[in-house]
C-alpha cells in the first residue's frame, strides 16, 4: 500500500472525538480513517497526570501498529499531556486539538467567554499560557466540567440529566452575559444544541474541531501523504470495550453528529 493510501488513527478517551472525525471526514473524504475510543477507561479528565500520559500512549501505540500515516489526538486533555512526547518519539505527524480561545477572543473583543473544558484541561500550562494570550482580549471564564463525559459516554437517549447539570452549571452567570461558549472538550460539541438552549439568549457555541481537521489536512498535504484515490475513504471504530454496542453507538454517534460550518 502507498503511505498515502494508509488510514488516519484518530484516538479520543472515548466517543467525543467522533466529532473531531466527523470534520476529518467531511474535509477530506477521500482518507480512511480507524478511530479508536478508550471508553472503558473514560473520563480521562479528572485522572492524574501520569495515568493519562500511559493510557495515551498505549492507546496510539496500538493505532500506530495497525499502520497509520497519521495520528490526531481528537481529546483536549490526552493532547495537553501527551502530544508533546509523542511527537518526539513518533516519525509520523501527530496532530493535536486545543480550546478555540483564539478565535473566541478575536472575534468577540472585550466580552465573556466561557470556557468548558476537563479539569485536567482547563489546569494544564498549555491551557493557562493561552490564555494569558488573549486575556488582554477578553474576559475568558475557565469552566471545569467534571461529570459531563460519563453524561455523554452513557448510552442514554434521555437528555435530562444533561440539561440538569448544565442548569446546575451555568447558575453562576445568571448576572454575567455570556457572548461565547468554548467547548473545549470533545465530547461537548456532542451536545452543543443543549447547551445552547441552556441560556435564555443567544450565545455562539464553538470548538476546535474543524481547526484540527485543516490541520491535519495542511501537514499531510505538506508532506506529500494526501490520499489521491478517488473512491470514498472507509471508516473503521475500535474501542476499548470489547462490545459489538459500543460499535453500534459510536457509528450512531458518527452518523448524527452535524459539523456546525457545514
Ligand atoms: N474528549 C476528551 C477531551 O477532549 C474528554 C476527556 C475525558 O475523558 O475526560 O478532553
Amino acid at each position: 500500500m502507498n503511505n498515502n493510501q494508509m488510514p488516519i488513527g484518530v484516538f479520543d478517551s472515548g466517543v467525543g472525538g467522533i466529532s473531531v472525525l466527523k470534520e476529518l471526514s467531511c474535509l477530506m473524504p477521500h482518507e480512511n480513517f480507524i478511530y479508536y475510543g478508550d471508553s472503558a477507561n473514560a473520563p480521562y479528565g479528572t485522572k492524574d497526570d501520569a495515568k493519562i500520559k500511559k493510557l495515551t500512549e498505549d492507546a496510539i501505540d496500538k493505532l500506530c501498529s495497525l499502520g497509520v500515516k497519521a495520528i490526531v489526538i481528537a481529546c483536549n486533555t490526552a493532547t495537553s499531556i501527551a502530544a508533546h512526547s509523542l511527537r518526539k518519539r513518533l516519525s509520523i505527524p501527530v496532530i493535536g486539538i486545543e480550546p478555540a480561545v483564539k478565535p473566541a477572543a478575536t472575534n468577540h473583543p472585550g466580552k465573556n467567554i466561557v470556557v468548558m473544558a476537563t479539569p485536567v484541561t482547563l489546569k494544564r500550562k498549555k491551557f493557562l499560557e493561552l490564555t494569558s494570550n488573549f486575556s488582554n482580549m477578553a474576559n475568558i471564564i475557565p469552566l471545569p466540567c467534571p461529570g459531563l463525559v460519563e453524561l455523554i459516554e452513557s448510552h442514554s437517549d434521555d437528555t435530562q440529566k444533561i440539561r440538569t447539570y448544565l442548569k446546575d452549571l451555568f447558575a453562576q452567570f445568571e448576572n454575567t452575559k455570556i457572548s461565547v461558549v468554548v467547548l473545549g472538550c470533545t465530547h461537548y460539541p456532542h451536545i452543543a444544541k443543549i447547551i445552547k438552549e441552556a441560556f435564555d439568549y443567544e450565545v455562539e457555541i464553538l470548538d476546535g474541531g474543524e481547526g484540527t481537521a485543516r490541520e491535519a489536512m495542511r501537514q499531510l498535504e505538506a508532506i506529500g501523504e494526501l490520499n489521491n484515490s478517488e473512491n470514498k475513504g472507509k471508516i473503521e471504530f475500535l474501542s476499548s470495550k470489547s462490545d459489538e454496542k459500543e460499535i453500534e453507538f459510536m457509528k450512531k454517534f458518527f452518523e448524527s453528529y452535524q459539523p456546525r460550518g457545514v
